[in-house]
């Protein structure tokens, strides 16, 4: 059974949700300029950019190509990078960084220590972040409250970190999503099809069994405090 047929159930007040977003994304369009939205081309990020493009807004879009993403999230790049209503704009770790860390810690390094763990998503993750960012007055997640106990707060509009971050999605419920990606017929991930609800890099993420928390194949083998990868850690954390 595919992810559509599993999850796609919206909630009582999803009309009413969706009119939120839009408008949120039209205001962000007007008010927020310049802004970027992150996507790792996971379920969230799919949606946000359908709208995007539907309601033709524009707002760029931008993928940290870590080096590292599956080959099923690669093709779907390449499939979203045809669109032509879109501004895909791709960016991939520093060059040098990456051979130099990987000749002094090896292939897969992230499994020996979270200290190194953290080092591959800094390289790999953060650096890039902050390019894509430079100069932007916010920037576009698609963050939701449900994903897990870190995030049960995030708001709408989040002026707390100096950049505004704009999380369209924060009140959606995971059948929310799906019920949008049925609806619009949208181009998703075939891995969420293979029960990987939250899709990052190819070693740092598994398929989840049936009850296990939304995260838990994100860095499964690190303490549930350890699992973000600095792209949403308060600088105060
Ligand atoms: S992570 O911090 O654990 O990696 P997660 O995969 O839940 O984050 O994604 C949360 C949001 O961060 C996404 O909706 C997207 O906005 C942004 N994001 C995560 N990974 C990427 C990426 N590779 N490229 C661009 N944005 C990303
Ligand atoms: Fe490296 Fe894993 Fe972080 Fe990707 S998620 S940057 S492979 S440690």
């Amino acid at each position: 059974m595919g992810a559509i047929a599993l999850h796609a159930r919206p909630s009582k007040d999803f009309e009413a949700k969706l009119a939120q977003t839009k408008e949120l994304l039209q205001r962000a369009a007007r008010e927020f300029t310049p802004l970027k939205q992150a996507s790792s081309l996971g379920a969230e990020d799919v949606v946000i950019t359908h709208l995007i493009a539907s309601l033709g807004l524009d707002i760029p879009v931008f993928v940290l190509d870590t080096g590292m993403l599956h080959k099923q999230t690669l093709e779907l790049l390449e499939r979203t990078k045809a669109d032509s209503r879109l501004r895909i704009e791709v960016l991939h770790p520093q060059h040098e960084a990456v051979v130099h860390f990987v000749k002094r810690e090896g292939k897969e390094p992230m499994y020996k220590s979270v200290e190194l763990r953290k080092a591959c998503c800094h390289i790999r993750k953060v650096e890039p972040l902050e390019r894509a960012l430079a100069g932007q007055k916010a920037w576009i997640t698609g963050l939701r409250r449900e994903q897990s106990q870190a995030r049960a707060d995030v708001p709408l509009v989040d002026d707390s970190e100096g950049r505004t971050k704009l999380n369209p999605l924060a009140d959606w419920t995971w059948g929310d999503v799906w019920y949008y990606i049925e609806q619009e017929k949208v181009d998703y991930n075939p891995l969420h099809d293979e029960f990987y609800p939250s899709i990052g890099c190819a070693p740092c993420t598994r398929a989840i069994s049936l009850g296990e928390d939304f995260r838990s194949g994100r860095w499964w083998w690190e303490d549930e405090t350890a699992k973000e990868c600095g792209l949403h850690v308060k600088e105060t954390a």
